[in-house]
């Protein structure tokens, strides 16, 4: 372990019964923290603890039940002051799920009939990619707070016209990257802010999986309107009509975390994509490489592949005196500490390197990767990956009625960057950061 690197203390005590205490110790995170007072989305989580009077009662709407929905759902049942009022889903057997997970609420197939209860605080948006903007507008225009999933929008346009109906509406608006609220990422903001591996010069992301990135398809089922066949609605994200594949579904989630880091959105990015390996009729690409400029010089080179999880997910973030791993949650210095003499010597004969060198000293060996065991960044390796924290945090602002600084910033940021680099693959050709963008 590096020594000059100490983890932040534990924050995060798990499971149902802690997730008060768990959200009390993050309030205290958040207060103590010159970091973290920097950041605005945080705010809500200084507020006053959660009583259990009706006046601290939430009432929230879910718009989508599918896989997402009900991962926000599970952890909306374990946030205090929150009720779950109604559900909607337009796919039945969704919608059948939820609502035996929740008595008491509201069933919807329409949203718009969702959106007409008067009593109805906020919703949360974990529909496919193209449907964001169209139920986010309505929802603004009801009235409503808004939680959106990733990745923002379809169109740059439409990530437009969401930041347009929000500004001014004096709604709380959330996007569903979590890792804004995650204690490791924090962590690893913090040592950035504190100089610890120098300026950021480059940062690279990856996710690889290896699979066909389908859900399995019934044989039949209900009638799946307005998409064609319930191949086309189960596995939306394969097809253009709905999705614009691995850069929101994937990439979205490092974009932002790069932009956020870098407190700046991209000038310009280029890249190549392409269906390499599974085609199977999917018309999204299963592999994409997209480089990114940013004004003051640096880069982040970005690449996700479905035929591949050698190396899984990562977000590294380099400067000239070290490299964190804000995945995996470490820290490693460009310069450790020396190893004890007699354990440098072991190492020495092991890799072989006096039979190979002169012994005059070695003048050249492989630059392989360092083989140094770095340092976490948190001692709890189980926090939470942010999305508990997050929920805590819609919930404390509706109830504060107070609009989340600085988050419709992040969401466009993110949601245009990938857009970018989905139209630079499409298009072949370097595309800019729109300009005349309003955040
Ligand atoms: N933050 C994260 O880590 C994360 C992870 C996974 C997915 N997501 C995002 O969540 C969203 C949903 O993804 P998913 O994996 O849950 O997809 P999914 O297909 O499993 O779920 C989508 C649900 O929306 C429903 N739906 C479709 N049209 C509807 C309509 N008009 N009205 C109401 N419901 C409708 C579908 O029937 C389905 O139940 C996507 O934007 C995705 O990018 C975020």
């Amino acid at each position: 372990m590096d020594s000059e690197f100490s983890p932040l203390a534990s924050p995060a005590p798990q499971g149902r019964a802690q997730r008060r205490e768990f959200l009390k110790r993050l309030a205290v995170v958040a207060s103590s923290s010159a970091l973290l007072a920097d950041l605005p989305w945080w705010t809500p989580l200084r507020a006053e603890p959660v009583g259990n009077s009706p006046a601290d009662r939430v009432r929230l709407g879910l718009i989508g039940a599918g896989t997402r929905g009900s991962f926000l759902l599970a952890n909306l049942l374990q946030t205090p002051g929150v009720e779950i009022a109604a559900l909607c889903d337009d796919y039945p057997p969704h919608l059948e799920a939820a609502l035996a997970k929740v008595k008491g609420a509201r069933g919807f197939s329409d949203h718009r009939q969702m959106l007409d209860m008067p009593d109805l605080d906020g919703v949360l948006i974990a529909v496919p990619l193209f449907l964001h903007a169209p139920i986010c507008l309505d929802a603004f225009a009801a009235g409503k707070h808004v939680f959106c999933e990733k990745s923002l929008a379809y169109s740059i346009a439409e990530c437009q016209a969401i930041a347009d109906a929000h500004r001014g509406s004096g709604k709380v608006f959330q996007i569903g990257h979590q890792r804004m609220f995650s204690p490791v990422f924090l962590r690893a903001l913090q040592l950035v802010r504190d100089g610890r591996i120098g300026p950021i010069t480059q940062m690279r992301a990856y996710w690889h999986r290896n699979g066909n990135w389908r859900n399995p398809v019934p044989a039949s089922g209900p009638d799946p309107s307005p998409f064609p066949s319930l191949e086309r609605r189960l596995n939306w994200r394969l097809y253009l009509d709905y999705s614009r594949g691995l850069m929101t579904e994937l990439a979205s989630h490092h974009i932002q975390v790069a932009n956020w880091f870098l407190d700046a959105h991209p000038v310009s990015c280029a890249g190549y994509g392409s269906i390499n390996y599974w085609k199977d009729g999917r018309e999204v690409y299963d592999n994409v490489n997209v480089v990114y400029r940013y004004a003051n010089g640096t880069q982040v080179v970005y690449d996700s592949l479905i035929s591949n999880r050698f190396y899984g997910m990562e977000v590294q973030i380099m400067g000239p005196e070290g490299t964190i791993e804000a995945e995996t949650g470490k820290i490693f210095s460009e310069n450790p500490p020396p190893a004890p003499g007699i354990v440098q010597l072991i190492n020495g004969i092991e890799h072989g390197f006096f039979s190979a060198v002169p012994i005059g000293g070695p003048s050249w060996v492989p630059e392989l990767k360092k083989d140094t065991k770095g340092s976490y960044l948190v001692q709890d390796q189980s926090t939470d990956d942010g999305t508990a924290i997050s929920m805590a945090a819609f919930a404390n602002s509706i109830r504060a009625n107070k609009p989340i600084p600085g988050m419709m910033e992040q969401a466009c940021r993110s949601g245009v960057s990938v857009l970018m680099g989905h139209n630079a693959m499409e298009q072949q050709q370097e595309i800019a950061w729109p300009e005349g963008f309003r955040e």
